[in-house]
């Protein structure tokens, strides 16, 4: 595989840059030529942030798989597509080459198909990390079946909400899952999930853990039942059986979605982030080879689960269409030990290692010990994503694990973004610590003030954070991070909501995208993404709402009203802080505590859990009723000094309080 419009130097980064702002179209139709296509476009782009309405490649016919698999057969056959490291160190490691990788999707597919699935149908996967999963999604793909991956850490209610919204009637998932000491019953959880539903016809389970499972008559299936049979249908090679196999699988429009994945807001209810077939196709792949600078060969590890969006570009689309080796590992990175990592680094020869500031920051409180004996010296690029990384981290990263010699690449985007969107290039752009730096070609960012308007550059005296010092300040732009113009892999709409879609992303700032992030920008153009300037919460690079936390919260019988806020927490990047009035005084506060988290982990899952839970008997709002979570932000920082204006506060005292009585 060659990539034509892999950028090789700065020179031609500015030069791409330039021209795909020009003409995008033109840029996006030249970098398009390189995937394979059952029809080309008619028109390249066709958009308005009004509605909003995106269309990438009109007119154009496509299977994704097919880019991801069938054009690598005759190349790539027999090289790994997929390297799967266990959970548990001990059990064999599986290779996916491509061939096998071809075989298992075609088999998902006619298996798919066998069970009822069609095109446009929502399959709900919910799998831990194994090569299966991978599988499954593809086997989606291949005939059109629109996959939703929930992340194995959400409880019943949250995938029962999820199943509901997507109308999903098919659910693959495993009897169990393995993550460091733990083994998660996944089946179990949905069947919980079911009590209830009625849209759901079948579930189809594959054998991990071996933990005891229920199998419902006329609902439940075994996947290897499934997968025989399909296999058996496959090697009759009957045409008319499969078209799947033959042909690359299903003709799909450009514009047809690929996949739901739901994600927080400042709202209640998570939102199904829909992405379609072509625009994140190019978008993922583009991203992948220049981002990372990936050359054939090179092994690609992404730390991140498949149920999260980083998994989906950047351990299977991105990599899998780019014909690359992408390692995936079923563990935790402090199983059985804080050096898990650089185990595998050393044992596979990674070469592209792409994790979370969350992750480096724990590992580093580990100290070099974990390290020793550990040969990393495979390693020729570092990346992060998902929050913003400190100095600190970023320097330990560089120093101790690239041993100053990798490009560190810190990747800004988001779950609505499909892929990257600020970034340095590997050793193409110049890196700058805790900064993402510059925007990728064909992305437009601007920041603006509350009222929109774009904000102007301001002469800092302090050099600005993670600059190096320059005599007589620096000129700082700061505001909230917008995009002016789309790219291929921008969100299409909200499932079943295109209106939430329109309020969310284009109503705050007219003929903009907005990010929901702060930034500064510094002379050069470099951004630097300050965090959330809405109510969601970044904690270890998963994103929770704070009203989804209180809505949690508020279902335990006892609580009578919640509020939550983010903290700065060390390893995390944020703690959830609760500020809960319970009814009633009398009883153990930490027994009350234990059941709150309980009931968190119910609603949402573990990763909800508040980190801190302070009971207060009123909460500071306006006569209008509106809680002044300015102020419970600042108490949670630690700043108990002046809180601000509190003169429109109903009852100021309660400020007090709560002050006195922070954790
Ligand atoms: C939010 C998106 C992107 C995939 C994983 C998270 C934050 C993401 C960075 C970064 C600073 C970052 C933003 C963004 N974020 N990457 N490199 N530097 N902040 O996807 O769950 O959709 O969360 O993560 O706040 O809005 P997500």
């Amino acid at each position: 595989m060659s990539y034509p419009f892999q950028i090789k130097s700065l020179e031609q980064y500015h030069r791409d840059y330039k021209q795909s702002v020009e003409d995008p179209e033109k840029f996006w139709a030249s970098v398009a030529e390189n995937f394979q296509w059952k029809k080309k476009w008619d028109k390249v782009l066709d958009w308005n942030f009004k509605e909003p309405k995106v269309e990438w490649f009109i007119g154009a016919k496509l299977n994704i798989t097919e880019n991801c698999i069938d054009r690598h057969l005759k190349t790539l056959g027999d090289k790994p597509a997929i390297i799967w490291e266990p959970n548990n160190p001990e059990e064999r490691v599986r290779l996916v080459t491509y061939n096998r990788l071809h075989k298992r999707v075609c088999q998902v597919a006619q298996m798919l198909k066998n069970n009822g699935v069609k095109k446009g149908d929502r399959v709900c996967i919910y799998m831990g990390m194994v090569p299966e999963l991978a599988y499954a999604i593809l086997g989606c793909a291949r005939i059109g079946a629109i996959h939703s991956v929930i992340f194995g850490g959400f409880s019943a209610q949250s995938i029962a909400d999820r199943l509901d919204d997507a109308k999903a009637e098919y659910i693959i998932t495993c009897d169990g899952a393995y993550r460091g000491g733990k083994d998660i019953p996944l089946k179990a959880v949905i069947d919980d999930a079911l009590v209830g539903n009625k849209t759901v016809k079948k579930v189809i389970v594959y054998t991990r853990t071996r933990i005891p499972v229920s199998m419902i008559k006329g609902r439940d299936l075994w996947w290897e039942d499934e997968m025989d049979r399909a296999e058996e249908m496959l090697e009759i090679n009957d045409s008319s059986l499969i078209p799947p196999s033959g042909g690359g699988g299903a003709e799909m429009d450009a514009e047809d979605p690929l996949f739901i994945l739901y994600t927080s807001g400042s709202t209640g209810k998570p939102k199904g982030v829909v992405h379609t077939c072509a625009g994140y196709m190019v978008w993922t792949t583009y991203t992948f080879v220049n981002v990372f600078q990936y050359n054939p060969g090179d092994i690609h590890f992404c730390t991140a689960d498949i149920g999260w969006v980083t998994g989906h570009s950047y351990i299977l689309y991105g990599p899998l269409a780019a014909g690359a080796t992408s390692l995936m590992f079923e563990g935790i990175p402090t199983w059985p030990d804080a050096g898990r990592f650089w185990d595998i680094v050393d044992k596979h020869k990674v070469n592209i290692l792409y994790t979370a500031p969350t992750a480096i920051r724990s590992l580093m409180g580990f100290g070099s010990e974990p390290l020793k004996g550990k040969d990393l010296s495979s390693l020729k690029i570092l990346g992060t994503v998902g929050e913003p990384i400190n100095e600190e981290a970023w320097h330990w990263y560089d120093e101790n694990i690239g041993k100053k010699k990798c490009p560190v690449v810190d990747t800004w985007w988001q779950t609505e973004t499909g892929g990257a969107l600020i970034s340095n290039l590997a050793g193409v752009t110049p890196a700058k610590p805790s900064w993402a730096t510059l925007p990728m070609p064909g992305v437009q960012p601007v920041l603006v003030d509350e009222n929109g308007n774009e904000a102007s550059p301001e002469l800092h005296s302090q050099p600005s954070p993670g600059s190096v010092a320059s005599e007589g300040g620096a000129l700082v732009t700061s505001g909230n991070l917008c995009i002016k113009a789309p790219w291929p892999g921008i969100i299409r709409t909200t499932w079943g909501d295109h209106e939430r879609c329109r309020q969310n992303y284009f109503a705050t700032y007219p003929n903009l995208y907005f990010t929901g992030d702060g930034a500064l920008k510094d002379e050069q153009g470099n951004y630097r993404i300050t965090g959330r300037v809405d109510d969601v919460l970044n904690v270890s690079g998963h994103r929770i709402g704070t009203a989804e936390v209180e809505n949690a919260i508020n279902m335990h019988a006892g609580v009578v009203e919640s509020a939550v806020v983010g903290y700065p927490h060390d390893v995390k990047g944020q703690g959830i802080y609760a500020y809960v009035i319970y009814n009633g005084h009398h009883g153990d506060e930490d027994l009350r505590r234990k059941d709150i988290l309980q009931t968190v982990t119910r609603i949402i899952g573990a990763i909800a859990k508040p980190d801190k839970i302070q009971f207060v008997s009123g909460l500071p709002k306006t006569r209008s009723g509106k809680i002044m979570r300015r102020i419970l932000r600042k108490i949670a920082e630690g700043e108990t000094g002046n809180q601000g204006d509190t003169t429109t506060l109903l009852d100021p005292g309660v400020v007090e309080e709560i002050k006195n009585g922070r954790l």
